[in-house]
């Protein structure tokens, strides 16, 4: 008898300390799913939407009537800020600037604080403002003759893929031309031009196609809350590619290798009397700072901050457009006006230049409208509270790296209805 009564006891004991880590909660923390053993609420995060896991947050969010949700991420507690009025504040206030560490990403920044979108503290103010100031000095966010004059070959070169006057096996399918493929040169081409001064020519397309399908593993490995891998590190172990791990480690090494590739290729040909693109003006600030003892500046910072520039510009700005081509095959009404707007503006001698972005009003507010109905980034990179603080009442701890905030930008829009007219 006495076994019996054992293991009966032992099975309440079990109950009840499962019971007990559901209902752990910070004090006043937002409404939310409770927190299960091992994955915390990530499993009623997937059984919601095994996919799409920002449409699962939302519908947790709509189940629990709440604009601030409060959940478990594993053993992480996390808040997902699904209104515009808490997404600015958590994009604005000092405090939730921190961004999450977690070990995953770690391996894509040399385990340390390095890069730009996974930084904190000083670092990502300190890079993001030396980036952003000298990249603009080689065309990075304003008009730049030379860069412009590149972005016209480039898009002429797409034309003539298109119109069958040179072949890429690699872009066509049954005679179909594949989007975002299409696009690969055009926008990789030119952030590189900032970057390393240098364009993958025709030739070299296969490398250049190389390296976006590395930055498409990277990026389709992962998600905001980290996956399942960061919940539970050893399955990496187990099954390293269906975990994404695979991925994630291979995609980043490879593109890392060409970043280091040309930062090696920059150092035997440097001279600073001549600043030839940003990994120059990167190298001069290096050896300027290297006798400070507290630099933000080093070579693997460099290959992170490259990184972390050029993945985004290939892949959002490609997608963007593959989501514009998809409507305007929807919406053959709207692909006639902006064609007679280009026709009476541009005419069709010539590609249209920065120079008639004023005179194209339907075709910008067309490309406005697909980045606002897409929410081309529907979960943003997740922030970490750095100290105790409170959102719209509700109580959000500093739980060393591990609290963190994410953004829902899709909800913004959820009430949205066709708009392309
Ligand atoms: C329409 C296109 C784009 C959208 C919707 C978009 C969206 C975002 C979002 C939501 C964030 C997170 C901001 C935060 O949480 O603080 C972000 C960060 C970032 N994006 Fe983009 N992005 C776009 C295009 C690009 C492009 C073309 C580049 C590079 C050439 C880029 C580079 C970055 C970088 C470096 C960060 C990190 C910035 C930081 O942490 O301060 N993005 N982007």
């Amino acid at each position: 008898m006495a076994p019996v009564i054992l293991l009966l006891a032992f099975c309440c004991t079990l109950l009840l300390y499962l019971y007990s880590i559901c209902k752990q909660r910070p004090a006043n923390f937002p409404p939310g799913p409770p927190r299960l053993p091992v994955w915390g609420s990530y499993w009623l995060l997937l059984l919601k939407n095994f996919k799409f896991l920002h449409i699962g947050f939302h519908k947790l969010a709509q189940k629990y009537n709440t604009k601030i949700l409060g959940l478990y991420l594993g053993s992480f507690p996390a808040v997902v800020v699904n209104d515009y009025k808490n997404i600015r504040e958590v994009l604005t206030r000092p405090e939730f600037q921190g961004r999450v560490k977690l070990f995953i990403l770690n391996l894509r920044t040399y385990n340390k604080n390095l890069g730009i979108t996974l930084a904190d503290d000083g670092m990502w103010e300190n890079q993001r403002r030396f980036s952003l100031r000298h990249m603009r000095d080689f065309g990075f966010g304003r008009r730049f003759a030379e860069l412009e004059d590149i972005g016209k070959e480039e898009i002429q070169d797409m034309l003539d893929l298109l119109n069958g006057r040179r072949e890429d096996k690699e872009v066509f399918s049954d005679g179909l031309a594949l989007a975002p493929g299409l696009f690969y040169p055009v926008f990789f081409n030119a952030l590189w031009f900032i970057i390393s001064g240098h364009r993958f020519p025709i030739n070299e397309h296969q490398n250049l196609r190389y390296f976006t399908r590395q930055a498409l593993r990277f990026v389709r490995s992962i998600d905001v809350t980290g996956s399942a891998v960061v919940q539970t590190p050893w399955i990496r172990h187990v099954m390293p590619y269906y975990c994404g791990f695979t991925d994630l480690m291979e995609g980043t090494s490879n593109i890392l290798k060409y970043i280091k590739e040309a930062v090696t290729e920059h150092k035997a040909t440097y001279s600073e009397e001549h600043m030839r693109d940003f990994i120059d003006v990167y190298l001069k600030e290096m050896s300027t700072q290297k006798t400070q003892e507290a630099s933000f500046f080093s070579e693997e910072q460099l290959h992170v901050v490259c990184m972390d520039f050029l993945i985004p510009a290939i892949i959002v700005t490609t997608s963007i457009l593959s989501f514009s081509i998809a409507f305007l095959l929807n919406y053959p009404a709207v692909q006639t006006k902006m064609q007679q707007e280009l026709d009476t503006e541009v005419g069709r001698d010539r590609l249209p230049s920065l120079d008639d972005r004023a005179r194209l009003p339907y075709n910008e507010a067309f490309l406005r409208e697909v980045m606002r109905k897409v929410s081309i980034v529907p979960m943003a990179v997740g922030h970490r509270a750095t100290e105790d603080t409170q959102l719209s009442g509700y109580n959000i701890p500093k739980v060393s790296s591990c609290t963190y905030i994410s953004k829902f930008w899709s909800s913004l829009y959820r009430n949205q209805r066709r708009t392309f007219q």
